[in-house]
């Protein structure tokens, strides 16, 4: 009986050591770790209440991952993606994780999109030590999960100063009413960000509202926007409240433009809002209208693959698993400690989304730039056109427009912008 015991103790302190070694990266050299397949988990929102999110995510990456395969794959290894829908739940994303990186045992995850989604989700690839990267993500806390979490995009200080600047600058607001998300990270940090901003630049908050996702009547937090006459009002929520806070903001005779964020980039903002969004403004990732050559042709591809426009989700689910190829080849394979170091020394990445450059912090600082709704009523269609590119503070713009800043004089002109020939029209 002892010696059974013992037999037995021995075995799982053998089996203990090996998970260990796998799991901390150990040599590098076993079978898992050094050659073979590249797995790669994405978890996403593919069916609830932000699945389009999840949905052009999930185009972007496995896009990006054929393309990889179809030029000889990473150092000669095939990438295989595995999804999984988290339904855009917090607890549902902490549970695809955790089945991604112990049963699956991926060797890195891409996602998610909701700031919510990626907090909840994160510890779970941390404690792991699978590097996780999450493409959209932009409360600043989610990378402050571990070292082994980063992101590809800008985060929501800057976001929110973008927009509070535009508000105050090219709008020359005086007075701001805000209307956020009450449950959500992404719109709650947002709130804060912008309103710092905005009352640095001498403006006033005269309204705050909330809601929360799923809400359908915004009359009454409407109603009391509309009594304190604000020159603008911010809105940083997801598409589909945003689409309905948007008509019936118009159904109350507001005339003052809502102003929001990344979140609203959804080709079913236009369902929802339709003509009520002409005029509005967003901050976001990347223009379509950008007409640097790699911009282009990653336009020209994905519509030629999806039959559809590519948003910036799909631009940073492209970049995201592009930077993390990137980053395997130069850890020379896929030890998790030599990858977290090499994702961690990202610099200038030429991404579709701008150049990539990871901080100390484990996140990318970019440019933003700011997008104007405008509604085309004869084709019944909206499209995001861009407005201006704002840089954050100690980055110099490229002097020429095809580093991947967006300033021609075509998209910048709203002629030229919303001629059919620039994407007018496309529902996107
Ligand atoms: N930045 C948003 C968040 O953190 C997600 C998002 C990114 C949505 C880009 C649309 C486009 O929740």
């Amino acid at each position: 009986m002892k010696r059974t015991l013992l037999a037995l103790l021995l075995i799982t302190t053998l089996f203990a050591s090996f998970a260990c070694e796998r799991r901390n990266g150990g040599s590098g050299t076993n079978a898992t770790d050094g050659s073979g397949e590249i797995i790669v988990g994405y978890y996403g929102d593919l069916t609830g209440r932000t699945a389009s999110f999840g949905t052009s995510t999930k185009n972007g990456v496995e896009m990006a991952a054929d393309e990889i395969n179809k030029a000889g794959g990473v150092m000669g290894r095939p990438v295989r993606v595995i999804v999984e829908d988290d339904q855009g739940e917090p607890n549902k994303a902490a549970t695809v994780v955790s089945k991604l990186v112990n049963q699956d045992k991926v060797h890195a995850v891409l996602g998610e999109v909701a700031s919510s989604n990626s907090l909840a989700a994160a510890p779970k690839a941390q404690e792991a030590r699978v590097p996780m990267i999450s493409p959209s993500s932009t409360n600043p806390n989610v990378t402050q999960v571990g070292d082994y979490i980063f992101r590809v995009c800008f985060i929501d200080p800057f976001q929110g100063d973008v927009m509070a600047k535009f508000a105050a600058k090219n709008l020359n607001a005086k007075r701001a009413a805000i209307l956020y998300d009450f449950n959500a990270d992404y719109s709650r940090g947002l709130r804060e960000f912008f309103t710092r901003s905005f009352k640095g630049l001498g403006g006033e908050i005269v309204a705050e509202q909330s809601y929360t996702q799923g809400d359908r009547d915004f009359s009454g937090q409407l109603t009391q926007i509309r009594a304190a006459n604000p020159d603008v009002i911010y809105v940083p929520g997801y598409y589909g409240e945003v689409g309905v806070i948007s008509n019936q903001s118009k159904q109350l005779g507001i005339k003052a433009p809502l102003l929001g964020g990344d979140g609203w980039d959804s080709p079913q903002l236009w369902e929802l809002g339709g003509a009520s969004l002409d005029g509005n403004y967003i901050s976001n990732h990347y223009s379509v209208d950008d007409p640097s050559p790699a911009i282009q042709k990653f336009v020209a591809d994905y519509k030629a693959r999806y039959n559809i426009l590519p948003d910036a989700l799909a631009a940073l689910g492209y970049d995201s698993m592009k930077v993390l190829a990137d980053a395997i080849t130069r850890a020379g394979g896929t030890d998790s400690v030599k990858l977290r170091e090499a994702i961690a020394q990202t610099k200038n990445y030429a991404g579709v989304t701008g150049s990539i450059s990871i901080d100390k912090d484990r996140n990318a600082v970019k440019p933003a730039v700011v997008l104007k709704l405008v509604w085309d009523a004869a084709a019944k269609a909206g499209k995001f056109n861009y407005d201006t590119t704002i840089y954050p503070e100690g980055m110099t713009p490229p002097a020429t427009t095809s580093a991947g800043s967006p300033a021609p004089a075509g998209a910048a002109s709203p002629a030229a912008a919303t001629s059919p020939a620039s994407g007018s029209g496309t529902n996107r």
